[in-house]
């Protein structure tokens, strides 16, 4: 069982501030939250993509630092933890920690903020193992439109993806990361699926045609989605199971049986949001409840290729088929410094920048050596 997304290391850095060694702090222990080792192993969780999250208000601010110490914390706690935690970076080492009986653990992240509007930062997230992305979260990034923009409450400033936010899906299919639609607008995810050549995924986000809220995906994307051989990993949230404060575990089986109908059965994941959200369904209390879902879609009638498929298999083909595409020479064009934004931003390597500090710049310094040399 390969659950898509799960908030955990956030709630280790709002409860510890990442301190994993206090007491209070033991992942066996664990009280309060939805996930903990045992609870992990009760429900029959093989594997899990940490998400490595930090809120939209670091943007342009302490962003990146942010992110690179919830990566920490997750590869601490596979340190910490090994009998429980192997952290792994491919679809293969995802089957062998399976195989020795650990939680295969994987890294996302989860919002475009986190990378500062930089290709260099993105390929260096890449080499700590984040496998990833979810391109924005719910604020629109210098590069791509949020899903705030679909409710009016935000902007559209980009229509979509700039040319920027371009290039960066084409480094991410390049490197081999996954590309992650859930908290995009509905133009960012068309744009995403016209140009990426890899599947795409949605990591928690559930069917829009039974709960109306912008969060979740139109029927028209779920098709082109199940066409594109991309994932929709349903969201357990209330919020967007039902479109209401309470929710049961039929309802988020409704939006499996959804997503199979329009995408196909190659196409449904199990999404969570576990330690991310404030509420929900009842029968989904905590991560060892995912076993209740396994049998309510089995009364449903699903067969056990279609029940394998959505607990793992086409998490692990979609991320063997990323992993397949790879070509081409890294990108190198960076942002403008226009778009960049931020009011702090030094110059260097832009037109107009000053050049190492305590140099002359060679225009000035050409001349004048000149002269002294006369
Ligand atoms: C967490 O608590 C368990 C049970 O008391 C204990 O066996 C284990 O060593 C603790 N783990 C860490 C990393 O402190
Ligand atoms: C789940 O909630 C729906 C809508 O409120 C209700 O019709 C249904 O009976 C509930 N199912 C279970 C099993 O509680
Ligand atoms: C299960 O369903 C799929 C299609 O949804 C079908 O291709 C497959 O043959 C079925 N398997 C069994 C064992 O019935
Ligand atoms: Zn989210």
């Amino acid at each position: 069982l390969l659950p898509r997304h799960n908030d955990l290391p956030w709630q280790l850095l709002r409860k510890f501030n990442n301190q994993l060694a206090m007491a209070e702090a033991n992942l066996t222990l664990l009280e309060g939250t939805h996930t903990s080792i045992p609870k992990l192993r009760s429900g029959h969780v093989g594997g899990q993509f940490w998400a490595a999250y930090v809120p939209c208000d670091t943007q342009n601010k302490d962003a990146v630092r942010r992110t690179l110490e919830q990566i920490d914390v997750i590869h601490r706690m596979c340190l910490m933890y090994p009998q429980d935690f192997t952290c792994v970076s491919s679809s293969a080492g995802v089957r062998e920690a399976w195989q020795a009986g650990r939680v295969a653990s994987l890294i996302g992240i989860e919002g475009g903020h986190s990378i500062d509007s930089s290709l260099g930062a993105l390929r260096m997230f890449y080499r700590l193992g984040v496998r990833y992305m979810t391109l924005t979260h719910s604020c629109n990034t210098p590069w791509a439109d949020n899903w705030l923009v679909d409710t009016e409450q935000e902007q559209a400033v980009h229509n979509g993806l700039s040319v920027f936010g371009k290039r960066v899906v084409l480094e991410m299919n390049r490197l081999g990361m996954i590309v992650d639609l859930a908290h995009v607008s509905v133009k960012t995810m068309t744009d995403v699926l016209e140009i990426s050549k890899a599947p795409v995924i949605f990591s928690h986000s559930s069917a829009y045609a039974l709960c109306p809220h912008r969060r979740n995906v139109p029927d028209d994307v779920l098709r082109v989605v199940g066409q594109k051989r991309g994932l929709v990993m349903v969201n357990f949230y209330n919020d967007y199971v039902s479109c209401n404060q309470n929710a049961n575990l039929s309802q988020v089986a409704d939006h499996l049986d959804y997503v199979k109908k329009l995408s196909g059965y190659q196409a449904v994941g199990f999404g969570g949001d576990y330690d991310g959200v404030p509420r929900v369904p009842q029968g989904l209390e905590d991560v060892s409840k995912y076993p209740e879902l396994v049998a309510e879609l089995l009364r449903r009638n699903w067969n056990e290729t279609e029940v394998r498929a959505a607990l793992a298999e086409n998490l692990l083909r979609v991320f063997k088929e990323v992993e397949d595409v790879s070509e081409m020479p890294p990108a190198e064009i960076p942002i403008t410094f226009e778009e960049l934004g931020g009011e702090c931003r030094t110059r260097y390597g832009y037109p107009g920048s000053a050049s190492v500090p305590g140099l002359l710049p060679a225009t000035l310094a050409v001349p004048l050596l000149r002269a002294l040399l006369q």
